[in-house]
């Protein structure tokens, strides 16, 4: 009996495991509760794949409400998770204010590890799991709180604003967190002229090129973003004429220059529904092409892409493993729940307060 289905289990291993407790049918009850998930991806997945997907969905659903359960799944998830379980989709802000939103018992987070611990810390009195709790970012591996504290000491009196990608333990001695779709908005609201950035040099300096404070940065990145140059950017122009590119502001500041518009996922999101471009390339993770296109009509994805290791660790058959058994439980050491949390609401408070 294996203990543990993650994503390098092999996929017979994983499906004898569950073959166990579950039928994983494509029964014709099975098909016709997933249809309308199939109705929505049936450009993103080949028809002669469902039969395997389907029964996952339909027993993951089923296993939430039995457990009274919530699915909160990033942009980058892959579509049978997006749109086949999850209950709440966004990027990283949208995930945290509705994680103050939960009402169900237990959480199970689809996406990577510190998006989990920021449920987590915003819910210390719900369970919240993680199917793969390997699924880390380079960001949030990049720093540890000693890392910061001696920043601090290096500068002192100068307010330390921390990307959300980071560890609970960094944003315990962090002075208010911020997200892609904030960071200026963040950056202006601290007091002084002088700000830490922290963890993504990218991300800072593209913040830096919009303000007026002095922006003091760590040498972090996002390893899917950084590979992009923009020669990379110049050669999608010369391919795809007349189609717009869009990207992600973890990419460095020669990228972000030289594209149509730069934002959150959610930012690109919401910017492709209201342009509705003939043509676009979103020059971020794989998954959103094909989340976006499933829900956008008259426009053509383009690929210019990279896929997150991290964030693809999640899979319909660990996220099943997961409710079922109830691991990987997110726990954070007691003495860090309050500040971290509080740097997470400093954000939040600011992000949602009525703008006059
Ligand atoms: P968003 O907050 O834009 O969703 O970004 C999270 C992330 O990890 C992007 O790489
Ligand atoms: Fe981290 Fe980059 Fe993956 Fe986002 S895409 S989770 S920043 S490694």
């Amino acid at each position: 009996m294996i203990q543990q289905i993650n994503a390098i289990t092999p996929l017979e291993e994983a499906r004898a495991a569950l073959a166990d407790a579950f039928e994983l049918k494509f029964t014709k009850a099975v098909e016709k509760a997933t249809q309308p998930v199939f109705d929505k991806v049936k450009d993103r997945i080949p028809e002669i794949e469902w039969p395997f997907y389907a029964p996952l969905i339909f027993e993951i659903n089923r296993l939430k409400k039995k457990k009274n359960a919530a699915i909160l799944a990033h942009n980058y998830q892959t579509p049978q998770i997006y749109y086949g379980v999850a209950d709440i989709v966004g990027d990283s802000l949208q995930l945290a204010i509705e994680a103050t939103r939960v009402e169900a018992d237990t959480i199970v987070q689809c996406g990577v590890h510190f998006m989990a611990e920021t449920s987590k810390m915003l819910n210390p009195e719900k369970t919240v799991l993680i199917p793969d709790s390997r699924a880390g970012c380079s960001l949030a591996s990049s720093i540890t709180a000693e890392d910061v504290l001696a920043m601090r000491a290096q500068y002192p009196g100068v307010p330390v604003v921390t990307y959300v990608n980071s560890s609970a333990a960094v944003k315990a001695v962090t002075d208010v967190c911020c997200t892609s779709s904030n960071a200026l908005e963040i950056v202006e609201a601290v007091e002084g002229d002088t700000v830490l950035m922290i963890p993504d040099q990218y991300l800072a300096q593209n913040t830096a090129k919009k303000t007026k404070k002095k922006i003091i940065t760590w040498a972090g990145a996002c390893e899917v973003h950084e590979t992009f140059t923009a020669d990379d950017i110049a050669e999608l122009r010369a391919a795809y004429p007349g189609a717009k590119i869009i990207a992600h502001p973890e990419c460095p500041p020669e990228v972000i220059d030289n594209v149509d518009f730069a934002g959150s996922t959610s930012g690109m999101i919401d910017w492709i529904k209201t342009q509705k471009p003939p043509k676009v390339v979103m020059v971020t993770e794989c998954s959103m092409s094909d989340n976006v296109a499933a829900e956008t009509e008259g426009v053509s994805f383009l690929r210019g892409c990279n896929i997150c290791p991290h964030m693809k660790r999640i899979n319909l058959e660990n996220v099943l493993w997961s409710l079922h058994t109830g691991t990987e439980e997110v726990t954070i050491p007691e003495e860090l729940i309050e500040p971290a949390r509080a740097s997470v609401e400093r954000m939040i408070e600011i992000s949602t307060r009525k703008k006059h």
